[in-house]
């Protein structure tokens, strides 16, 4: 049988309700439930190829070779793969991402969510939904969240088959927009991997995670009563609890730059007089500040004002992981 070239996209995600610190680091079975938005525009396309020419696997992002960290979570990933196929050919694997490199987009849930699709299908798998959010866990727990559209939640189980994520509502549910407030395009110092390991060493990460039902609780229904004032309260209370856990972690981790605050007190100053909007962080120094699709363009706007603020990229919910092309 002829080896198939398979091309698949996922977009990258942002958290409102955050996924911070692991109960299992292998698997990625995260101490808490997270919710996101699928960031459409902003993704990853993956194609894969195996090759029985090939003596080891091959990755290229944004057509360099890749370091030898990334090459390794890859195969790791593919090795999960080779074993629920019973294939074990190597394979090409190239990867580019559509928004700027160094932006400071987190390109590991849009990458492992693209990968495992592109990578399952070329193996001859036909995962469901739930399969291929299980597979991308494991390469970055995030990734699970790129699998499905819209709206999505990542149910935390305890295992392998219960920790995976499901779509809350359709990317037309919510006309809601992410404004990203690119502050710093350099890598940052400490990745989540890390940070992850970091999170049980705060003592206000128990509180953090004891009080996570009720926050995601929250979350749901403000998307799908599509509350905005409540949706605000409740992704800034989110953003907030995860920052103060790494910053008293040992060694504390400080993502803040000066103007990552100046953004934070600006979108709150807008929220007073009237403005239907809110920040949320990731790891890393840009805001995303999200509001409703009417007033994007006075968003946009206004973030572009703020001394230091780079550069403003937007993004409305995006579709699930999807494939765009496949030839045998
Ligand atoms: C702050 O999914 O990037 O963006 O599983 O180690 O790849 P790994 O971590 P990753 O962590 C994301 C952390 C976060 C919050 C979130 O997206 O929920």
């Amino acid at each position: 049988m002829n080896n198939a070239t398979v091309t698949a996209v996922a977009c990258a995600n942002i958290a409102f309700i955050k996924y911070w610190g692991n109960r299992d680091p292998d698997l990625r079975i995260p101490a808490n439930g997270s919710i996101s938005m699928n960031l459409d525009g902003l993704y990853t396309q993956t194609q894969v190829s195996f090759d029985p020419a090939l003596t080891s696997d091959h990755l290229v992002i944004n057509d360099r070779p890749a370091t030898d960290p990334a090459q390794q979570r890859v195969r790791k990933l593919l090795n999960r793969v080779r074993q629920m196929s019973r294939k074990h050919e190597f394979a090409w694997i190239i990867s580019q991402n559509n928004f700027p490199t160094g932006a400071g987009i987190a390109s590991s849930a849009s990458a492992f969510a693209a990968l495992s699709l592109a990578a399952t299908t070329a193996a001859g798998l036909d995962l469901s939904q739930r399969g291929l959010s299980r597979l991308a866990r494991t390469g970055s727990g995030s990734a699970c969240r790129s699998v499905p559209g819209g709206f999505v939640e990542w149910r935390a189980g305890d295992s392998d088959e219960t920790s995976y994520a499901y779509s809350l509502a359709s990317p037309e549910h919510w006309d809601l927009m992410d404004c990203i407030a690119i502050v710093s395009p350099a890598h940052k110092p400490v990745g989540s991997t890390e940070g992850h390991n970091l999170a049980g060493s705060s003592p206000l990460q128990a509180a953090r995670v004891n009080d996570a039902r009720r926050r995601l609780e929250w979350c749901r229904r403000a998307i799908l009563e599509r509350d905005f004032e409540s949706f605000a309260e409740v992704v800034e209370l989110d953003s907030n609890l995860m920052h103060a856990v790494m910053m008293t972690s040992t060694p504390p981790l400080i993502y803040w730059e000066p103007v990552t605050l100046a953004v934070i007190h600006s979108v709150q100053a807008w929220r007073r007089n009237g403005l239907a909007v809110c920040y949320t962080i990731d790891a890393g120094p840009n805001v995303h500040v999200l509001c409703p699709g009417a007033t994007a363009h006075q968003v946009i706007a206004q973030l572009n004002q703020i001394q230091g603020v780079k550069n403003v990229l937007s993004a409305s919910p995006g579709p699930p992981a999807h494939l765009i092309e496949s030839n045998s």
